[in-house]
C-alpha cells in the first residue's frame, strides 16, 4: 500500500514509518523538521520536507503523492504550552490537519488515520475510560484535537471518507532504532532515563497532593509499538471510528521512578515540585474496543518491559538523534 505518514520524523511517526517498511508498505514521509528530525526517518522512506503554511502546497503534495492512506501524526503535543499560546494549538493541529484532510479528500485517499488523545477526556469522571465517556477537554491542546475529531465526523458523513481517531494515552519505548527525542523534553519517562544516565541530578515531581494513593498522577503508558500496530491493523477496510490506546492499567509517578530504578539499576533523586497546570489527576484507557473490532493485542504491557526499551535506546543514543 501506498501511504503518507505526516510527522514521520517525530517519535511516533518514525515508529510507524519503520514499521510500515518493514512490512513492505511504500511509505512516503512529510515532516516540516520543525520538531521531528531528518535521521529518525526510515530510509526506506521517501522524504519530503512541508512547508505546511503556504496555500496550496499541501493539496499539490498529496496530488504528486496520491497515497491510499495518509497517517496523520504532524502536530504539536505540549499541554503546558498550549495553555500560554493556544493559537498555535489551533493553527497547526485544526487548521493544517484540516489542509491534509482537503487535499486527502480530492485524491480519494481511502483511508484517514489521525492522532487524537486522551486529553479530549479532560478529568474523567470514571476510569478506565471508555470511548462513550464524556470529552470536556480542559486545555487548547485536547479541545483542537477535539475540533479535527468532530471534522473527520462530518467528512465520514458528508463525502464518505474512512476515518480513524485513535485516542493515545500516555506513548513511551523504543525500537532499537527510533526513540523519544524532544527538544525540550517534557514527559516523564524520557526525563527519568536522563537522570539514570547521569545527564540531570533528580527528577521532578509535579505534584505530591492528588487524590491517588501515593498522591501523584496516574498515567496508562503503552508501547509505542503496540500503538502503531493499532494503526496498521486500522488500515484493513471498513475500519472506521473511535478508538483508545492504553493498557488498562495506571501507575503513578512515582512508582515510573521506581519502575525506572529497577531497570536501570540506577538510583534517581526526585525532587517534589508543585502541581503543574492542567493535568489530570488518573487518565487509564479501557481500549476493549480496539482489542475486539481490530484484533489488537498489546505485546508488551508491562510497564517494566517498555521502559527498558526506552532505556536501551537512550543508553545507545545518549544524546538524542544528531540533528
Ligand atoms: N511528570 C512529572 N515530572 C516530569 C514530567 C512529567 O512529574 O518531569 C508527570 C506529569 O505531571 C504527569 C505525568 O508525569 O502527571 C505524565 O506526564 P507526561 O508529560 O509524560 O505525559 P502527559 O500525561 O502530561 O501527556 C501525555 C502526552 C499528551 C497526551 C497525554 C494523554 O504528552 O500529548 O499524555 O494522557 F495528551
Amino acid at each position: 500500500m501506498r501511504v503518507l505518514v505526516t510527522g514521520g520524523a517525530g517519535y511516533i511517526g518514525s515508529v510507524c514509518t519503520e514499521l510500515l517498511c518493514d512490512r513492505g508498505h511504500e511509505v512516503i514521509v512529510y515532516d516540516s523538521l520543525w520538531q521531528g528530525h531528518r535521521s529518525a526517518v526510515d530510509p526506506r522512506a521517501r522524504f519530503i520536507q512541508g512547508r505546511p503554511f503556504e496555500p496550496g502546497n499541501i493539496a499539490t503534495m498529496m496530488a504528486e503523492v496520491r497515497p491510499e492512506a495518509v497517517l496523520h501524526f504532524a502536530g504539536d503535543i505540549l499541554v503546558g504550552e498550549s495553555m500560554q499560546n493556544p493559537g498555535k494549538y489551533f493553527r497547526n493541529n485544526v487548521a493544517c490537519s484540516l489542509e491534509f484532510l482537503e487535499a486527502a479528500r480530492a485524491q480519494n485517499v481511502r483511508k484517514f488515520i489521525f492522532s487524537s488523545t486522551a486529553a479530549t477526556y479532560g478529568h474523567p469522571e470514571q476510569v478506565p475510560i471508555t470511548e462513550d465517556a464524556p470529552q470536556r477537554p480542559v486545555n487548547p491542546y485536547g479541545e483542537a484535537k477535539l475540533m479535527f475529531e468532530r471534522i473527520l465526523t462530518w467528512y465520514h458523513r458528508i463525502h464518505g471518507l474512512e476515518f480513524v481517531a485513535f485516542r493515545y494515552f500516555n506513548a513511551a519505548g523504543a525500537t532499537e532504532r527510533h526513540g523519544e527525542d524532544h527538544r525540550p523534553e517534557t514527559h516523564l519517562i524520557p526525563n527519568v532515563l536522563k537522570v539514570a544516565l547521569g545527564q540531570k541530578p533528580h527528577v521532578e515531581i509535579y505534584g505530591t497532593d492528588y487524590p491517588t494513593p501515593d498522591g501523584t498522577c496516574i498515567r496508562d503508558y503503552i508501547h509505542v509499538v503496540d500503538l502503531v500496530e493499532a494503526h496498521i491493523l486500522a488500515l484493513q477496510p471498513g475500519i472506521c471510528g473511535f478508538y483508545n490506546l492504553g493498557n488498562g492499567g495506571g501507575y503513578s509517578v512515582r512508582e515510573v521512578i521506581a519502575a525506572c530504578e529497577r531497570v536501570t539499576g540506577r538510583r534517581i533523586p526526585a525532587v517534589e515540585k508543585p502541581r503543574r497546570p492542567g493535568d489530570p489527576p488518573r487518565l487509564v484507557a479501557s481500549a476493549a474496543r480496539a482489542m475486539r473490532e481490530l484484533g489488537w493485542k498489546p505485546r508488551w504491557p508491562a510497564l517494566e518491559d517498555i521502559v527498558a526499551t526506552a532505556w536501551a535506546w537512550h543508553q545507545k543514543y545518549p544524546d538524542g538523534y544528531p540533528d
